[in-house]
């Protein structure tokens, strides 16, 4: 199975992931250890190299993370990034100061190339750094092998003991070589082969799912979303009909969408598990009547989904594992904690509380959104699914401005199937998110002779890396009248059709 495989060893930094998922890239297994972990394990797992990475500590507070120094004597390569290989001067006898100057953002280092870490890197190559505290010296046995000008050891290395630390993040993309870094350590240093790929990542997960699980029962909230249908797949292959997996229909999902989820997970599916549809249409719409604020529409749509699946789990009866389709930038985001709530995002935050169960189960919650639709794809999901755009979990309800009503529902479906039709025809692909929204607004227009007195549906497409700021997209004009001709010819109850211009921020993506 795991042949070859790097362990990093979290001190609290913010891109600890990232530095595995840069392994990763390098198609060698990583994973993320916290700083706890024994030597015993580290041993016994057999890595091939280890890093250390940042944090914000300094390694003289007393409180600060440390690592025993015999880790530096079980004969396994070692990378030290920023706190991490202020550690590694510290722990072997260097010395480490409060720097005189901190540097912060773009630095330019001039590194030694003829150091194994920095073979083929620029001789002034340009770096991401962010630290206060600096090594004033590097511990007997060290060579310099990059400074800035206001830092003497920005990089060292112990070529006969492997052992080599960084004060920059080589895993950002700010640090313009810091791939060709990383993967120096990873294939010269260590001597890896590379040849881990996501379907190792998929077996080997399947592997220890079913390892874990052993006969227990397994229940899972499917959204149809690309991760709960990743996490929901890997179950069904590790533990097949063991698994049970409940979707609501709350009757706010786009066109088709509902049976579309169940064709692929449901008995006529390829997949082996217990599938569950809930039509819950009806007791939705019924407590949106006449809801029209925003939160207390994301409220009430949050809460009933609870309450719905509240009902399932409770025919389930007690269960083992309750699998969330937790992934990595979820992770992050929960822990910042501290930013002003913008809106009220529902997921399935609320889901533990009224499930009897004994543990959850987060298969996914070490990769990235692309690396989660790679292993879909490598599951045999549908590429349809697996690349889907982010859907809210209030669905449309966050997308029919004031009260929902069916009737809106069925508006505002119809016309963002037409909008997401005449995109594909167009081939274009490098949207962030689009989506039609129907807007409160009805206003005077004429068809065919008559007055009519209709609404007006909004169209967005905005560009994003992250969806926290995006661009609206300059769509084509000719795609834009197209889709306009078409939504009021072919949806009834709507007579005009919108574009939003606007960013995010001050806008938002979604409209409510
Ligand atoms: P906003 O509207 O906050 O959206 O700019 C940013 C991204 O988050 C999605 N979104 C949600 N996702 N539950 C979710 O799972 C929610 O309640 C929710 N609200 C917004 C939105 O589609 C966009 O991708």
């Amino acid at each position: 199975m795991k042949e070859e495989m790097v362990i990093v060893l979290d001190f609290g930094g913010q891109y600890n992931q990232l530095i595995a998922r840069r392994v990763r890239e390098c198609n060698v297994y990583c994973e993320v250890l916290p700083y706890t972990t024994s030597l015993e394990k580290i041993k016994a797992m057999n890595p091939k190299g280890i890093i250390f990475t940042g944090g914000p500590n300094s390694v003289y507070d007393e409180t600060s993370p440390h690592y025993q120094k015999e880790i530096f004597e079980i004969g396994v390569p070692i990378l030290g990034i920023c706190y991490g290989a202020q550690l590694i001067a510290y722990t072997l006898g260097g010395i480490v100061k409060t720097a005189p100057v901190s540097e912060y953002g773009h630095t330019e280092v001039e590194v030694d190339t003829t150091n194994v870490l920095f073979d083929g890197v620029s001789p002034t190559t340009v770096t991401w750094m962010s630290h206060t505290d600096y090594i004033a010296e590097a511990p007997a046995g060290f060579a310099i092998t990059g400074h800035t000008p206001v830092c003497p050891v920005a990089a060292m290395s112990n070529d006969t003991d492997k052992i080599y630390a960084v004060q920059f993040h080589p895993e950002v993309m700010h640090s313009v070589e810091g791939m060709k870094v990383l993967s120096n350590f990873v294939y010269k240093v260590c001597g890896c082969a590379g040849t881990w790929k996501m379907d190792s990542f998929v077996e080997t997960t399947i592997q220890s799912l079913r390892e874990k699980i052993g006969t227990g029962k397994v229940l899972c909230a499917l959204s149809g979303g690309v991760d709960s249908s990743v996490a929901a797949v890997l179950l069904s292959k590790a533990v097949g009909k063991q698994l049970t997996c409940v979707f609501v229909d709350h009757g706010l999902l786009r066109k088709n969408e509902g049976d579309e989820v169940e064709a692929v997970f449901g008995p006529n599916g390829p997949y082996e598990l217990n599938f569950i549809r809930v039509n819950a249409q009806e007791r939705y719409y019924e407590k949106l009547k006449g809801v029209t604020e925003p939160e207390a529409k994301r409220k009430i749509i949050g809460e009933e989904f609870i309450r719905v699946f509240e009902e399932e789990a409770n025919k389930i009866g007690a269960v083992d594992y309750l699998v969330q389709g937790t992934i990595y930038p979820d992770v992050i985001e929960s822990g910042l904690g501290k930013s002003a709530v913008i809106k009220s995002h529902h997921n399935v935050g609320g889901l533990p509380s009224v499930v009897d169960f004994k543990e959850i189960v987060e298969p996914l919650r070490m990769l990235f959104k692309d690396e989660v639709r790679k292993a879909g794809l490598e599951l045999g999901i549908p590429a349809y699914l697996v690349n889907r755009q982010p859907f809210p979990g209030p669905g449309l309800g966050i997308r029919i401005i004031g009260e929902i009503t069916e009737e809106k529902v069925k508006i505002v479906q119809d016309a963002d199937f037409i909008y997401r039709e005449e995109i594909a025809k167009a081939g274009i692909e490098n949207l962030g998110q689009y989506f039609a929204a129907l807007t409160n607004m009805r206003s005077v227009g004429v068809m065919g002779d008559f007055r009519t007195y209709d609404y007006a549906i909004a169209l967005r497409a905005v560009m994003t890396a992250d969806f926290m700021t995006a661009d609206a997209a300059e769509l084509p004009w000719e795609v834009l009248k197209k889709v306009t001709n078409r939504i009021v010819n072919e949806v009834k109850g709507v007579n005009r059709v919108l574009y939003d211009c606007t960013g995010k921020p001050p806008g938002t993506i979604e409209f409510e």
